[in-house]
């Protein structure tokens, strides 16, 4: 922890002065600065903190064969099936979204977050509970470092916020982009529980696909990129992440001990395990580690739509699917509630370590 430093550098101090100004990192920016604060500075070594990278890529799934005839579909499973045992990442395409959604989705974020600030401020919280809400960091208070990100969060599902609550600047498109993201992921579910041998219907009647959460980022850009991060390394507290990035990359995920760069393809969605994915199926499709890197380039918008209720009541119970489990194969985690994992999740922050691990039987 980078603590009071021999009082020339109050971190809880220049926090807060910080949050006040509501402005987020893109507030920076626009003042001009050329060196960035040190709340935001990693530790040294934290960028090159794994071997070089691995001439590899994530796989790419053309879905288009799930829609047609049985023998498609089985081949579009085998390879989410290879996808999801290898990396737990993955890129998709022909996936249903309408490639106008997806720009116009991206650009309604670009519009939010460049908004007059007076506009944008109205929307500032950092009440959890609250549907919808701007901020910069959710975990300002609680990592290691802050992150070079501005980010806003909407429950969509299973009850969207009253339209009025929401901003002009993206409320459409979000509605629509939303919807699409839902019948993307039902398709998902039905994939993965028959690539896990399940009846294809099991991870829908579970309610895997009943939350969506919603998080629009802004990376502005950074002009001393070496220094922080766009978002420190973490896994996703949900069953599914559906990532939209814009062309200008940075996204990385940690494969046999390497970072891999998810590079943008334009059309793709990525999607990624989340940990409730994980628990579910006793690891056997495990939620990977990711992060992005700040650049001078920005700014880089993305749309990160988890699929979990978050920390909304939701009293469904979650354990490693029984007909998964075998006497080889002994339940690894407890039961555990989506509010409970998310609650301690967002005040854990992303300091780098699982919340998954706490759930170790
Ligand atoms: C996230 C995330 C990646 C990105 O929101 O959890 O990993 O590219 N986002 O913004
Ligand atoms: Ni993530």
């Amino acid at each position: 922890m980078v603590a009071t430093n021999s009082g020339e550098f109050d971190r809880a101090k220049e926090l807060k002065a910080f949050d006040e100004t509501k402005a987020g990192v893109k507030g920076l920016v626009d003042s001009g600065i050329t060196e960035i604060p040190r709340i935001f500075h990693i530790q040294p070594g934290t960028l090159a903190d794994r071997k070089p990278p691995l001439p590899l890529a994530i796989p790419t799934i053309d879905l288009e064969g799930a829609f047609k005839d049985e023998f498609s579909r089985k081949n579009v499973v085998e390879d989410v099936r290879n996808a999801a045992e290898k990396w737990g990442f993955f890129q998709v395409i022909n996936h249903g979204v309408p490639l106008s959604v997806l720009e116009e989705m991206k650009d309604g974020v670009r519009r939010f977050h460049e908004e007059d600030l007076e506009a944008k401020k109205r929307y500032f919280s950092r009440d959890y509970t609250n549907r919808l809400g701007y901020n910069s960091n959710f975990d300002l208070y609680s990592s290691p470092s802050a992150n070079w990100r501005d980010t806003l969060s909407c429950y969509i599902a299973p009850d969207p916020p009253k339209p009025e609550d929401m901003p002009d600047s993206c409320r459409d498109v979000m509605m629509e982009y939303s919807k699409h993201v839902m019948n993307l992921g039902n398709l998902l579910f039905e994939l993965l529980s028959e690539a896990l041998g399940l009846n294809p219907e099991t991870l829908k009647d579970m309610d895997c696909a009943k939350g969506l959460f919603v998080l629009s980022h802004y990376y502005p850009p950074c002009p001393q990129p070496d220094l922080t991060l766009g978002t420190s390394k973490h896994t996703d507290s949900s069953f599914i992440t559906v990532l939209l990035q814009d062309h200008i990359g940075g996204l990385q995920v940690s494969h046999q001990d390497c970072w891999v760069d998810v590079p943008p393809v334009p059309g793709a969605l990525v999607v990624n395990f989340g940990d409730f994915l994980q628990l579910l199926t006793n690891d056997k499709f495990i939620s990977a580690e990711h992060r992005v890197l700040a650049n001078r380039a920005g700014p880089r918008i993305s749309v990160a739509c988890f699929f979990s209720t978050g920390v909304l009541p939701n009293p469904r119970v979650y354990g490693p699917i029984k007909e998964l489990l075998s006497e080889e194969n002994p339940p690894k985690y407890r039961d555990m509630t989506i509010t409970e994992y998310t609650s301690k999740y967002i005040s854990k922050g992303l300091d780098g370590t699982s919340q998954l691990r706490h759930f170790r039987i």
